[in-house]
């Protein structure tokens, strides 16, 4: 997301839960963060939506202001989706389900490895694990363990796989991408919209 003022502003599309209500809000805000637990909301510039639809908080990979810091938060939500599926595939009852999504949890574990190593490459430390409550995904290893039943699993992931195939869209799109990145990022891309397509046709 493009800031109000300016290329070079940190956005994020937030939706917070009030906890007294149960009604949601949603924020498309400015938003300053080395940690996104600690999130502050520059004044003249935030834009308060109201959402009735989702009560968890997800926040996009694909906007941060340096590529570099977009690709290691891409690395934490395919960590976040791997784990996704983890717990999905222990609670399905279809052998088919399960190996179909053994096998995409095997092209995130993929982008795992080529998004790690093109971050060493140029010259940082890849994430080694999930996002720990930062929530790129909108149904994470948490909610999937407390689902019963193959079609309600397989609309969470989906929900998901819309996670995944926005933040490589966005990464897709970005300008300031490594020549190195664009083949890794293209690929994977095409991985997340087939894992989507599928999803959507079993449902
Ligand atoms: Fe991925
Ligand atoms: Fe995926």
């Amino acid at each position: 997301m493009q800031g109000a003022h300016g290329t070079e502003d940190r956005s994020v599309f937030n939706i917070h839960e009030d906890l007294s209500t149960g009604a949601t809000t949603q924020f498309a805000a400015e938003v300053e963060f080395p940690k996104r637990s600690n999130v502050s909301f520059a004044g003249p510039y935030v834009l308060i939506l109201f959402s009735k639809q989702e009560d968890i908080m997800t926040t996009f990979v694909g906007t941060q202001t340096n590529f570099i810091d977009a690709v290691k938060d891409l690395i934490e939500l395919d960590y976040d989706a791997v784990e996704a599926y983890e717990a999905a595939i222990n609670r399905l009852d279809s052998d088919e389900y399960k190996a179909k999504l053994k096998e995409f949890m095997h092209d995130h574990k993929r982008h795992i490895e080529e998004l790690g190593d093109l971050v060493e490459k140029h010259g940082e430390t890849p994430p080694a694990g999930p996002s720990m409550g930062k929530q790129w995904i909108t149904k994470g290893k948490v909610v999937l363990a407390n689902l019963i039943g193959d079609d309600m699993i397989i609309k969470a992931m989906l929900d998901n796989e819309k996670d995944t195939n926005t933040a490589y869209e966005k990464m897709h799109g970005r300008d300031d991408r490594w020549d190195d990145a664009k083949d890794i990022i293209k690929r994977g891309l095409e991985d997340e919209k087939r894992h989507k397509a599928w999803m959507e046709s079993v449902i």
